[in-house]
């Protein structure tokens, strides 16, 4: 019998766990346990403190439904997001394409689209082409790569937002051609603010951020034999591009729309990026994050 105290419960807890069958499931709940009673400790948690903490969470959770995932929200607003996308980038056999955050709106089942059509429906903005070529590592063309692209619109709404019956839209899904080549055209998308009518836009606004994400398109590529690439490209000259509320912005994703003398589409205004894939490790895992509904599905 040990006489517990706020340091020794740590250990009697590690000890209680120490029959985890999977070693992993170990590792990871031993350095949570860890570390989660180390900031109880360091910040002096008080009861009260802990119910707020125990409420809130009790609040993301009802705050998710099939087009939205309030716990993804949080992981972004607290960093863990791009810090797991970081580490993912590095255990990659070769670096490829950064990666970005898939974020909330990610949504399974855009239709598939010929190159060079438009992904927004209704438009009040200029048409821009995003086009380019995806490779992999040593440059040699991926024809028929997947490439879903989604975005809010000129008014910086996502589908589900914009449309009350929250129908496709401002997504589409692209094949690359016999050369690896894709095209599509878009309008420029707003930079928006992350939901703040739920638990997570609360936090944000007593932690006086602004709540914003720069202007970004996102994209998510996939190959076979290639580690799934899930990343964004990133307009420089928006206001927001230096302060990301959730990290998702890297030097080597930010773009411009400009005339190319190599656009498939002459007269639009369009940014070229190639994308380069790096080959699959084996039980390489891909991608971070999902389609909210399949947390909503999994849990029924
Ligand atoms: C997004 O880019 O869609 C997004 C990412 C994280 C939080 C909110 C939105
Ligand atoms: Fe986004």
């Amino acid at each position: 019998m040990i006489d517990l105290d706020e340091n020794t419960v740590t250990d009697a807890t590690l000890s209680q766990m120490a029959t985890t069958g999977d070693p992993r499931l170990k590792e990871i709940m031993d350095a949570a346990v860890r570390h989660l009673h180390a900031f109880a400790r360091e910040v002096n948690l008080t009861p009260a403190e802990w119910l707020q903490g125990i409420a809130v969470l009790t609040e993301v959770g009802k705050a998710c439904t099939d087009i939205r995932q309030e716990f993804i929200l949080l992981s972004d607003v607290l960093g863990l997001s791009a810090v797991v996308n970081a580490l993912h980038d590095k255990k990659a056999k070769e670096l490829g394409t950064q990666s970005s955050l898939l974020g909330p709106f990610f949504r399974e089942g855009a239709a598939e689209l010929p190159l060079g059509a438009n992904i927004v429906a209704n438009r009040t903005a200029p048409e821009i082409v995003l086009y380019g070529q995806v490779t992999d590592n040593n440059g040699t063309p991926l024809p028929n790569a997947l490439v879903q692209a989604w975005q809010t619109d000129e008014h910086g709404l996502y589908d589900v937002q914009a449309h009350e019956d929250a129908h496709m839209d401002m997504r589409g899904n692209f094949r690359t051609d016999a050369n690896g080549n894709y095209h599509f055209r878009t309008v420029r998308p707003l930079g928006y603010s992350i939901p703040m009518d739920g638990p997570v836009g609360k936090l944000v606004q007593m932690q006086g951020r602004h709540g914003m994400r720069p202007s970004h398109i996102h994209m998510l590529i996939t190959a076979p034999g290639h580690r799934e690439l899930v990343s964004a490209l990133y307009f420089g000259d928006d206001p927001n591009i230096g302060s990301d509320t959730v990290f998702g912005v890297s030097a080597s994703l930010v773009v411009e729309a400009k005339d190319n003398a190599d656009c498939p589409i002459p007269g639009l205004k369009s940014v070229r990026y190639d994308f380069r894939m790096p080959k699959a490790a084996d039980n390489d895992t891909g991608r971070v994050g999902a389609d909210p509904a399949s947390f909503v599905k999994a849990a029924e």
